[in-house]
């Protein structure tokens, strides 16, 4: 009898697994191929031109579905950042190698008129001991940085202070690196050990590893890495500033997958710059779990916040948070009068709405069932050529992108990376003959050899969660996964505090798609990038005789 219940209960279970695994290769597929658009398009100017920048992800998601049933991919997260190339060139107004002259000459003049009453005898040897606040070991930090580190920008350095011995001086500064598509400034801050030259210059003769300079970690930046997201943070008790207000109240979208909650989000975004008005906005929201991690039911408890920049988009426009709405609401009694409802929600567009005075307008999704309930066909039809979707105003969490620079951080920003796309295609030898052997850790050494030299730091970006697969390629390179630096989310690390921060201490699950956006986040930053399709096999990224 036993045996009798257990059978049909793992074949169930077996199905299940089986489903799950095609989605998440779908999701991956999905996402490899927008990485792949992401680096070789490069649009001429990226930020200035919004309405380029809206049509441009428009394509995107159309190279993902021709029609917006959002049956497939739904897991993609896609932000404004993905349709931008990464600036290679030095970013203007960040510390360049001339500036850096120009500190070492100056304080060089300083030191030998201290040193020698103004006669150019040169610096005593002797002097062992390094003076952190002489402007010409700043100097000297800034050229070794600018040598060692070519891919961040740094943009202000803070006074270095002594650092563990009277060798050494450790500094903090902000820094841009050149591959990230949005204006944010991040910090670091290293140890550096120096030497006074009987030229009376500084040498650096050692850089410490990236956070090291554990004395200069409380020196801050204002607005580095100080997260102004907090709803109570702020209050709007200015009655003269109430405004007019735009609120859709939950929909279909809830409980679907990223992507369609960002097309619908956006919509609603467009939708109330269009009507100049303050656009509500929930931050708690929920996702399909099965876009996420496979056979998982629907996810709700999700932070807005966990995901996108909210600070960036409360500086891009005007958007007020639920729970502050209806403070506001009480306060000032908006009451019903002045609030206008609308239950038919495909048929009243956005244009209808122009000379609308109530003070608020308020789609309400509650009255019809799906699809009409989507949040995004308020901007289909005409309004499509009417309402344009702010991508710009989105931007990857911060929290994200500081478990990216971390690991940039401990890569030295100096390494390459490989795409290697595995999960179900690699099992479909059907529709990918080749794929398995040819992303098999002996293959991707094979094929790295002629491209990347031994002993670089290589990141591999995969969906490939076989801990070890890639070992053998330890034999040639400093290889890392993602699941190598665990920790950098783990209990108590600064990812899982300031996730916590959002949720009155309730532990965050880095799921899949902060997963998905730090890999492929990672992939962008790699040096020299090496692809699945392409480059490691020669089978097509959609199966047999795509390509
Ligand atoms: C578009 O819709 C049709 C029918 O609804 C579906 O069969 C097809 O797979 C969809 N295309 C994509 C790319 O999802
Ligand atoms: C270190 O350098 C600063 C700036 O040049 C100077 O003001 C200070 O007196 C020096 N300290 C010592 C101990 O020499
Ligand atoms: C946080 O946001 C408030 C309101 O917009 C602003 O006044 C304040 O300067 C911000 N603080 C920081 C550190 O950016
Ligand atoms: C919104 O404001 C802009 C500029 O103030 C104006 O040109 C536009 O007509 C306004 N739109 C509506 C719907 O009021
Ligand atoms: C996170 O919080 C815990 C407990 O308050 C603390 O011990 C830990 O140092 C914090 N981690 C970071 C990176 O600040």
């Amino acid at each position: 009898m036993k045996s009798g219940n257990a059978a049909p209960e793992s074949l169930r279970q077996r199905a299940a697994r089986a489903i799950g695994n095609a989605l998440f290769g779908l999701f991956v597929a999905v996402v490899l191929l927008l990485t792949v658009f992401a680096v070789t398009y490069q649009p001429p100017d990226p930020w200035l031109d919004t309405a380029a920048s809206a049509v441009r992800m428009k394509q995107l998601f159309n190279k993902v579905v021709d029609n917006a049933t959002f049956q497939t991919a739904g897991s993609i997260f896609l932000t404004g950042e993905d349709a931008l190339a990464p600036a290679n060139s030095r970013a203007g107004g960040s510390i360049s190698i001339e500036d850096a002259q120009d500190a070492a000459e100056k304080a060089l003049e300083a030191t030998r008129g201290l040193n020698n009453g103004g006669k150019d005898r040169g610096c005593v040897e002797s002097d062992i001991v390094v003076n952190c606040s002489d402007p010409g070991v700043l100097a000297a930090i800034e050229k070794v940085n600018l040598e060692k580190f070519p891919e961040i920008d740094a943009f202000e350095y803070r006074v270095p202070v002594q650092g563990g011995d009277e060798r050494s001086c450790d500094v903090a500064w902000k820094y841009r690196p050149r591959r990230e598509r949005s204006k944010r400034m991040y910090r670091d801050y290293r140890r550096y050990t120096l030497v006074l030259e009987p030229s009376c210059e500084y040498q650096v003769t050692d850089v410490g590893d990236w956070h090291s300079g554990r004395n200069a970690r409380l020196q801050r930046f204002h607005g580095i890495n100080a997260f102004n997201d907090s709803i109570s943070s702020r209050g709007d008790d200015d009655s003269s500033s109430v405004g007019r207000f735009l609120y859709y109240t939950r929909g279909g979208d809830h409980c679907k997958g990223m992507k369609q909650f960002m097309w619908s989000f956006l919509c609603a975004l467009g939708e109330a710059q269009y009507l100049n008005r303050t656009l509500v906005v929930d931050l708690g929201f929920c996702l399909s779990g099965k876009d996420n991690f496979p056979g998982r039911g629907d996810e709700p408890g999700k932070d807005l916040r966990f995901y996108i920049d909210f600070d960036h988009l409360r500086e891009s426009t005007s958007v007020i948070e639920l729970k502050e709405f209806s403070k506001l609401n009480k306060k000032h009694k908006l009451g019903k009068i002045r609030k206008r409802v609308i239950s038919d929600n495909v048929k009243v567009s956005p244009m209808e709405l122009r000379d609308e005075t109530s003070t608020t307008v308020e789609r309400s999704f509650r009255e019809s069932s799906e699809p009409d309930n989507y949040w995004y066909r308020v901007c289909e039809g005409e309004t499509e050529k009417v309402i344009q979707r702010p991508w710009h105003m989105i931007w990857k969490s911060k929290r994200l992108m500081n478990i990216v620079n971390t690991i940039c951080g401990k890569l030295e920003w100096d390494f390459d990376a490989v795409r290697v796309e595995r999960g179900e295609k690699a099992a479909n030898r059907q529709l990918w003959p080749n794929l398995d052997k040819d992303t098999s850790a002996e293959a991707v050494l094979s094929k790295l050899s002629g491209r990347i030299d031994a002993q670089r730091y290589v990141y591999i970006s995969t969906n490939e969660r076989s801990p070890g697969f890639f070992h053998k390629l330890k034999e040639k390179y400093e290889v890392s996964v993602l699941d190598d630096y665990k920790d950098l989310w783990g209990p108590g690390s600064e990812w899982y505090n300031e996730t916590m921060a959002l949720t009155r201490g309730k532990p965050v699950e880095f799921d899949g798609y902060m997963r998905d956006a730090v890999d492929s986040e990672m992939f962008l930053r790699g040096k020299k990038r090496i692809e699945t399709f392409g480059d490691l096999t020669s089978d097509c990224k959609d199966g047999i005789n795509t390509c």
